[in-house]
């Protein structure tokens, strides 16, 4: 059986790039065809999650029409081929993030399951009595709840390193929190819901010199900019496959394979073990130790083709994109009155979030939505953020490659509206 491969539906010429940088890639996504609201969709919310491009909703339907079986369980040809398929893109998530081996690649369910899983076995393991966690103030639940609960459960706590009023990390006193009862470092490569991008390698630096693994929650920052696992020497990273353009329902964890394969499984199930009776089980290897149950192989094959995608147009310009956008946007909402921008580090990608002086976040959405516009309004799943600023909530606008300038000018236009309509 023969297989388009899906990087031949692109063109990988210079051209995509510079169609990125002029205008971005809105037509490459089906979605911007049907009208929203009967107008132009404006669709500034892909911090929640990003919209499809063609190639990636084509892989998907291929598998399922053309392709599909169970993996690494079949003897007949359809299933070698999604199993060769399904494998093969391990290495697509490798050459992503430049981890030394494939075996480093584990398939989750995404960010959070990856969390959960680092919690429920890496912290299980490694955490006790008196232990702490060291999180940032600006995290997203899933990377607050599940150390609450490992907490809960060993007796550990977490300790919170504060972020300054432009929302960026204070590096001096999470220095100052590293002290000997530190265990565990977890912290967001970019904050959901301010946009700060934090210096990851540094933090991580700092933790090694006192011999503290370090987890990153990178869901922010794998669709926005060029990662390197390698570089910032981190223990483990995990994301999602829906932020950076792939389908829902499937994520990776990285973790050094040193690390992997000190730790115990997380779910029981098929295809984590070697041999099963009831006297005893024995373990699978590494990554399939962590991968009980058949997974999202659509998922993971989709993943594959959406990394591809991003790739052909290259983190270089996917970053000037979005840098010329949030630039254009920071402006144009500055000059809105009663407009205050929460989040303003000066190292920050792809997000706008701010407040309105009387006016809440809910309403703000509504009436956007009314326009076509589609933005996030409340807290983002980042309460500590909320109460940090002592805000309930933000309206948030984030920023994908399908953006335009005409985008955002939309969406201060409909801001002016909401102003006009509260007074
Ligand atoms: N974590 C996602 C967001 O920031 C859902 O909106």
């Amino acid at each position: 059986m023969s297989r388009p491969d899906p990087s031949a539906c692109l063109n990988l010429s210079s051209s995509r790039t510079r169609q990125l940088l002029v205008g971005g890639m809105r037509q490459d996504f089906p979605i911007f065809e049907h009208p929203m609201r009967g107008k132009r969709l404006v669709y500034l919310d892909s911090a929640a999650s990003a919209q499809k491009p063609q190639v990636v909703i084509d892989t998907v339907q291929r598998f399922y029409t053309e392709e599909y079986a169970n993996i690494h369980r079949g003897v007949y040809e359809l299933s070698e081929e999604a199993t060769q398929i399904y494998e093969g893109n391990r290495e697509k998530v490798r050459r992503l993030i430049n981890a030394r081996e494939i075996r480093e690649m584990v398939y989750v369910r995404g960010t959070t399951e990856g969390l959960n899983l680092l919690a429920a076995t890496f912290g299980r393991q490694r955490l006790g009595e008196g232990d702490e966690i060291l999180l940032t103030e600006m995290e997203h639940h899933s990377n607050i709840v599940p150390w609450q609960m490992l907490c809960e459960q060993t007796g550990a706590k977490i300790v919170v390193a504060p972020i300054t009023d432009d929302g960026a990390l204070d590096m001096d006193a999470f220095e100052k929190l590293l002290g000997p009862k530190v265990k565990l470092v977890s912290v967001a490569h970019i904050s959901n819901a301010l946009g700060t991008v934090n210096p990851v390698k540094e933090i991580t630096r700092l933790a090694h010199d006192k011999g503290i693994p370090v987890i990153i929650d990178g869901a922010q920052a794998v669709p926005h900019i060029a990662v390197d696992v390698q570089d910032i020497d981190c223990d483990f990273y995990v994301f999602s496959g829906h932020k950076i353009y792939g389908p829902t329902g499937i994520g990776i964890l990285y973790g050094k394979a040193e690390l992997l394969e000190q730790m115990p499984p997380y779910q029981g199930g098929g295809d984590m073990i070697l041999t099963v009776s009831f006297k005893g089980t024995t373990y699978n290897e590494i990554p399939y130790r962590f991968e009980a149950g058949t997974p999202d192989i659509a998922g993971a094959i989709g993943l594959g083709t959406a990394i591809i995608y991003v790739q052909s147009l290259g983190f270089d310009a996917i970053s000037a994109h979005n840098d010329k956008l949030l630039n254009y946007g920071t402006e144009l909402l500055q000059e809105i009155p009663g407009l205050r921008l929460i989040g303003t580090a000066p190292e920050k990608v792809a997000v706008l979030s701010f407040v309105m002086d009387g006016i809440h976040p809910h309403d703000i959405g509504t009436i956007l939505d009314s326009r076509g516009i589609a933005i996030r309004a409340g807290h983002h799943c980042a309460q500590p953020v909320m109460e940090r600023f002592n805000i309930p909530a933000t309206t948030r606008a984030s920023i994908g490659i399908y953006n335009d300038k005409s985008d955002l000018d939309a969406l201060a236009e409909g801001l002016r509206e909401v102003r006009r309509m509260f007074g």
